[in-house]
């Protein structure tokens, strides 16, 4: 087990009815908030009105900047700072899922910084300040809420990435289950799919593999997410199974489930954020796709002993090969695509997927070389 430091600093509000809860807590951190919001979702579910009475009642005057696209873009991240710096905002409240949590964090460090935003993510400049910023979730699944990371992609370039630091961290964050209950299908399965993603690359990428605490709790929540989802997709009103959902996504990428294992390879997501970049394709849907492909890559290049404890622990599984199979068929359960073919995403295009990932292992000093790339895509064919 290596050497760790483990520092979340942001307030977790959890459970039903808790919305309103996040209005007190901005009011102690300004009086003039960007509310940050997508589609329209949170109109549906009556986040909205519950969250905008609540901070009216705490006096703090709202600017809107709302139509945060999944996978979010640039352009948009550009034209929320420029608001929240003409209404003199001195807070930032997202309510949404990851997108538009990533979005507000882009925002809230771009506000504070004199050069282009685009600098952090390209690895001009770091992110040495923000505001402060509060969310309420309504999509279980990247973390974001309790995470220091925000994804952002450039349009103009076709590149999805990513940055980090430690003032993106959210003040507090309201996480209701019920909220997530007006979840289409498709989005339920993005966020277990995504969550096991983020379990599985600290796992299979770890640079020490005798770290039983880490390794039983990566265990532990893949068995509470799998639960948890076939239960929502069978019952979608079952609130113990959102809330168990909920909490688990939060805690696949908050820094708990890589705690000892000295380093890590986000490789599925590199490879999966350019299937974002060129065809906007959601991130879960393209995990599912890039997911099972880098096992069989990983059975050939590092061995068995992995695959076999975690489908032992989490699937019940004795071989490498039976837990690659109990993944895809756990992906394939919830709706989610498993192959390129599946999502319309031609074969031809694998050298321009592979090349567009290079961007990002570079930019993340992953080693690994567009051949590789391009191997693991054609097992996902
Ligand atoms: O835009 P609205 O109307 O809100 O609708 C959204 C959107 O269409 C909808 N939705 C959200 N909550 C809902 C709801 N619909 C009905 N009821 C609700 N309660 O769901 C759609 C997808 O939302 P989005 O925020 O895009 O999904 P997700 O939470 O999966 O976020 C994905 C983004 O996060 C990035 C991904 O790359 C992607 O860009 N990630 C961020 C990470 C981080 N910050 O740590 C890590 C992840 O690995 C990931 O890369
Ligand atoms: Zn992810």
């Amino acid at each position: 087990m290596q050497n760790f430091t483990f520092s979340n600093p942001t307030k977790i509000i959890f459970g039903k009815a808790v919305v309103a809860k996040l209005a007190p807590e901005a009011a102690k951190a300004g009086k003039s908030a960007l509310l940050v919001y997508g589609g329209g979702s949170i109109k549906k579910n009556g986040v909205y009105d519950v969250l905008t009475g609540a901070l009216a009642k705490e006096g703090i005057t709202i600017t809107e900047h709302h139509g945060v696209k999944p996978n979010p873009v640039l352009s948009h991240v550009r034209a929320g700072i420029k608001k929240a710096r003409e209404s003199n905002c001195d807070i930032i409240i997202a309510a949404g899922g990851g997108s538009v949590i990533d979005e507000a964090k882009a925002i809230a460090a771009g506000v504070r910084f004199s050069g282009d935003v685009w600098d952090f993510f390209s690895g001009k400049a770091q992110i040495r300040e923000a505001l402060p910023l509060f969310t309420a979730l309504t999509l279980p699944a990247t973390g974001s809420e309790m995470n220091s990371g925000c994804v952002v992609t450039n349009e103009e370039t076709a590149q999805k990435f990513s940055a980090m630091g430690p003032a993106l961290f959210p003040r507090v964050s309201v996480l209701d289950p019920e909220t997530t209950m007006t979840l289409p299908r498709a989005q339920v399965a993005n966020g277990a799919v995504d969550s096991i993603a983020h379990l599985i690359e600290g796992y299979f990428t770890t640079k020490d593999a005798d770290v039983e605490v880490t390794d039983e709790i990566v265990h532990a929540l893949a068995r509470s997410v799998i639960a948890s989802t076939g239960r929502i997709l069978k019952d979608p009103s079952d609130y113990n199974a959102r809330a168990s959902m909920m909490w688990s996504a939060t805690l696949a990428l908050n820094g708990l489930a890589t705690c000892g294992y000295g380093g890590m390879n986000f490789i599925n997501h590199a490879i999966e954020h350019a299937l974002s970049a060129l065809y906007d394709i959601a991130h879960g849907a393209g995990l599912a796709i890039v997911m099972p492909a880098w096992f069989r890559h990983h059975l050939e290049t590092a061995g068995p002993a992995r695959l076999e404890k975690f489908g032992a622990a989490v699937f019940g599984t004795k071989t490498a090969e039976e837990a690659i199979t109990a993944f895809e068929d756990f992906f394939r359960k919830t709706g989610a695509p498993v192959r390129l073919s599946e999502a319309k995403i031609p074969a031809a295009d694998i050298p321009r997927i592979a090349a567009n990932a290079m961007g990002l292992i570079r930019m993340w000093g992953m080693k690994h070389e567009q051949p590789e790339i391009e191997k693991i895509l054609n097992k996902a064919k």
